[in-house]
């Protein structure tokens, strides 16, 4: 069995589309080990994100994370981080997520794409310990 650090982003709560996103998850077979509405600090979203520092987009996209709630959530289960990357879609709602993933049908800006999962087993682990410091 595996972790990921999954969020529910500010776009995805303010819509009201939590249920949709934890129903997904809990369908897929996976299961959740921590559920929380959070607001994120700076701090938080820098140190989340660090891998895209530097980039056109970085400060747009710490001012996204940042602009309101998100669900955060440790999802478990096998291949965790990889079937939630596949339930997620594409980084690009549009020319990448497909019909069926949950930014496929839910989201059309990259940046403002629904839902974050980590992308490696070291990512996770990284995550994990940023968001829930306990587990
Ligand atoms: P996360 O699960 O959120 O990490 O998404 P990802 O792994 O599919 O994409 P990546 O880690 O490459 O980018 C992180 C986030 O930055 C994306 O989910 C978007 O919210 C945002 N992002 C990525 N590329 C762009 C871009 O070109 N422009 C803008 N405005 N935002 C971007
Ligand atoms: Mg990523």
């Amino acid at each position: 069995s595996e972790r990921t650090l999954v969020l529910v982003k500010p776009d995805g709560v303010e819509r009201g589309l939590v249920g949709e996103v934890i129903a997904r998850i809990e369908r897929k077979g996976l299961r959740l080990a921590a559920l929380e509405l959070r607001t994120v600090s700076r701090e938080v979203a820098e140190q989340h994100y660090a891998e895209h520092d530097g980039k056109p987009f970085f400060t747009s996209l710490l001012d996204f994370i940042t602009s309101g709630p998100v669900v955060a959530a440790v999802v478990e289960g096998p291949r965790a981080i990889a079937a939630f990357r596949q339930l997620a879609g594409g980084t690009d709602p549009v020319e990448k997520a497909t019909p069926g993933s949950l930014r496929g049908d839910f989201a059309v800006e990259v940046e403002s794409n629904l839902v974050h999962g980590s992308d490696s087993p070291e990512s996770a682990a990284r995550e994990i310990k940023l968001w829930f410091p306990s587990l």
